[in-house]
């Protein structure tokens, strides 16, 4: 988890993604997907189930040195993969990568389109309400 952590938090200081404490990390380490070039872990993703037809792709992150070499489509395609076999008919993520989940299949939707129980964590952002992140879904 502290090798995930400094990936995400590589992007936080911009706002490209959302810092966690480590024992968030720990607390949902089931969720995460890895990809690790010679030993050492170089992009994350996670998939959170929020509801039985809902799951939120969330903390994708790739080293900077390892962009554009195909692992953020991986990473995702690998949530796609577990939404799937788990049943869940639809996954979203929020985020200000739109260009990359819309090749990905993703469309953008109003905010307000999904459960209010997925914005809890918002709450907590220093970034709240003032937040520039876009809802993205797509069906399973
Ligand atoms: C977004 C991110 C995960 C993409 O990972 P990656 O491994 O570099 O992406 P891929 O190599 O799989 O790229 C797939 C395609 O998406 C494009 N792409 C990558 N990032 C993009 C972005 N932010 N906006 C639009 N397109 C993007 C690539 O150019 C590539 O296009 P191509 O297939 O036409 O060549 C990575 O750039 C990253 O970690 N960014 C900072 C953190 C972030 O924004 N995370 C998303 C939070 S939800």
């Amino acid at each position: 988890m502290p090798a995930i952590k400094e990936i995400i938090d590589a992007y936080s200081a911009d706002g490209k993604t959302v810092s966690r404490p480590l024992a968030y990390l720990y607390s949902n380490i089931r969720d995460y997907f890895v990809c690790k070039k010679g030993g050492k872990i170089v992009g994350c993703c996670s998939l959170h189930v929020a509801w039985g037809d809902l799951a939120e792709i969330k903390s994708l992150a790739v080293h900077p040195t390892h962009k554009s070499n195909g692992i953020g489509t991986a990473l995702v395609k690998a949530c796609l993969k577990e939404a799937r076999e788990l049943g869940i008919a639809r996954t979203f993520a929020l985020t200000t990568a739109t260009g990359f989940f819309e090749k990905l299949g993703f469309e953008k939707v109003a905010k307000t389109s999904l459960p209010m129980k997925v914005f809890g964590e918002c709450l907590q952002c220093s970034r709240y309400p003032d937040c520039d992140e876009e809802a993205m879904v797509k069906t399973v």
